[in-house]
């Protein structure tokens, strides 16, 4: 194959008078009596280079054949451009047609709405939108790996098939070899696992968190950043039946420790977002939500509030009691509905709120009890945890984290409180057993972040293929 320049770099080099050679997918194609212009796209930049090519140059057949989504190769000359929008462009000597686009493509209409696209999910990719949703997830990615190796972190691989339920919801998908249409029983009407492929009930992991526990103990601080999967049938714009996570693990940790770095590493993300995509961010700024580079520049210089989830009540009580309306109740010991996160978010503070000391019954197993109950209305009130959610304007909540409970006894008693079979979780309580060490983590969802960053309004758009209830096709 020839070697090709990319387009980013054609405009980027402004090299008037060098041959280059192009590879894309054509954007748009206008005709003139003498001359046709097609916006080529090859996918490194939200933005097309320009080619001119003089019809009496070429056969007239593989010109008519150039369309929408046609796949071309052009070698020609980098000249000024004479048109407004572009610096240089390219006079083509000769083009090849790799692959025409019939009109039945999908993607032929400019302005698809996100549901018809959606349906083309294969084919969306090649849009603008969505072209510029990718580059700044693989932006994204690159950032929080740079982060954390920065600090000193270490990727720490944990396994996605697992037999515990770390966060206790029960929102497991099985990985079974079994014969589904002869499962064997017991007397009791139980699935007998013995003679399935793990030789007992497994799943896909809900999280890496347990597993990252076991890196950081012995390695200080690690971070994961894979694939997680929850068969929670909630079809929200927020929700994914697979979604990517990011969990840090930090030995030595207390819960300032831990806020601090859920927001150092968030801003960090949002920055590099506003440094690296700034073609795509004002692509999208422009298109998708006018409102996104000065949120995102607002996030980066605001300090997040601290906000303990007892306050939070006390907030939100008051607002009721000034006549604001909530759908659904919000009383000491009700886990908040996303109405509320966001009054407090966008309504009361106006900046992102790191959430904390939840009740106990509320949260989780492991997280750490605070050693004080919290007084509400003048009276005390049940246990809270050490945990830290972050919560964002537009998203809700985009972090969940917490200090562990470190003490073997206190894990014990609430593992048994809430019925978890003891048995699955043997080599987690080891870590308290051998060497204890205080230590905090969170969990980021990987997609609410882009939600944020990209201004799209559905999560589905912001990953490449969404699994979600009833919708696993390509
Ligand atoms: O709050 P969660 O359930 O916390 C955990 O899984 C902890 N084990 C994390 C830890 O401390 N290591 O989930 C963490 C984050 C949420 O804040 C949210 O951003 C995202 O994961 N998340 C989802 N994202 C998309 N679709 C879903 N169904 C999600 N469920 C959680
Ligand atoms: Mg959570």
């Amino acid at each position: 194959m020839q070697k090709r320049t990319k387009v980013v770099d054609v405009l980027k080099s402004g090299a008037v008078g060098s041959e280059v050679v192009v590879m894309g997918w054509v954007r748009t194609k206008r005709d003139s009596k003498t001359v046709v212009f097609i916006a080529i796209n090859d996918g490194s930049t939200i933005n097309n280079v320009q080619v001119v090519a003089d019809v009496t140059n070429f056969d007239e057949e593989m010109m008519k054949q150039i369309t929408t989504g046609a796949c071309l190769s052009v070698t020609g000359t980098l000249v000024e451009s004479q048109g407004a929008g572009q610096s240089v462009e390219i006079q083509a000597k000769d083009i090849k047609l790799f692959g025409a686009c019939p009109a039945d493509y999908p993607m032929q209409k400019k302005g698809q709405s996100m549901e018809y696209m959606r349906q083309y999910a294969h084919m969306r990719l090649r849009t603008n939108t969505f072209g510029a949703v990718m580059r700044i997830r693989h932006n994204m990615a690159f950032a929080i790996h740079k982060f954390f190796h920065d600090k000193g972190f270490f990727y720490f691989h944990t396994p996605l098939i697992t037999a515990s339920d770390c966060e206790g919801a029960g929102q497991m998908f099985q990985v079974t070899t079994k014969n589904l249409y002869d499962l064997k029983k017991d007397e009791k009407g139980s699935i007998i696992y013995d003679d399935d492929f793990f030789g007992k009930q497994a799943s896909l992991t809900v999280s890496g968190q347990l597993e990252g526990e076991l890196g950081a103990t012995a390695l200080g601080q690690i971070y994961t950043f894979g694939p997680t999967f929850r068969a929670e049938n909630s079809n929200t714009p927020r929700h994914l039946a697979e979604f990517w996570m990011i969990e840090p693990e930090v030995c030595f940790y207390d819960m300032d420790d831990l806020m601090n770095l859920e927001e150092e590493f968030i801003k960090h993300c949002v920055k590099w977002a506003l440094d690296n995509c700034k073609d795509d961010l004002e692509f999208l700024n422009k298109m998708i939500d006018k409102g996104l580079l000065e949120r995102l520049n607002s996030v980066i210089n605001t300090e997040f509030v601290r906000l303990p989830y007892t306050k939070g009540i006390e907030i939100l009580q008051e607002a009721i009691k000034n006549g604001r309306k909530f759908e659904f109740p919000c009383n000491w010991g009700d886990d908040l509905a996303s109405e509320h996160e966001r009054y407090l978010v966008e309504e009361h503070f106006k900046k992102p709120v790191i959430m904390t000391n939840y009740p106990k019954a509320i949260k989780a197993f492991y997280m750490k009890i605070d050693e004080k109950k919290p007084i509400y209305n003048g009276k005390e009130m049940e246990e809270t945890v050490q945990g830290t959610d972050v919560l964002f304007p537009q998203i809700g909540e985009i972090i969940g984290g917490s200090v562990r409970e470190e003490s073997y006894d206190k894990l014990i008693g609430e593992i048994n409180a809430r019925n978890i079979p003891m048995k699955d979780m043997w080599w987690y309580l080891d870590t308290r057993k051998f060497g204890s060490c205080p230590h905090a983590g969170f969990g980021l969802g990987f997609e609410r972040l882009m939600l944020f960053v990209t201004g799209m309004a559905n999560i589905r758009d912001v990953i490449p293929f969404p699994r979600t209830p009833k919708n696993a096709e390509f």
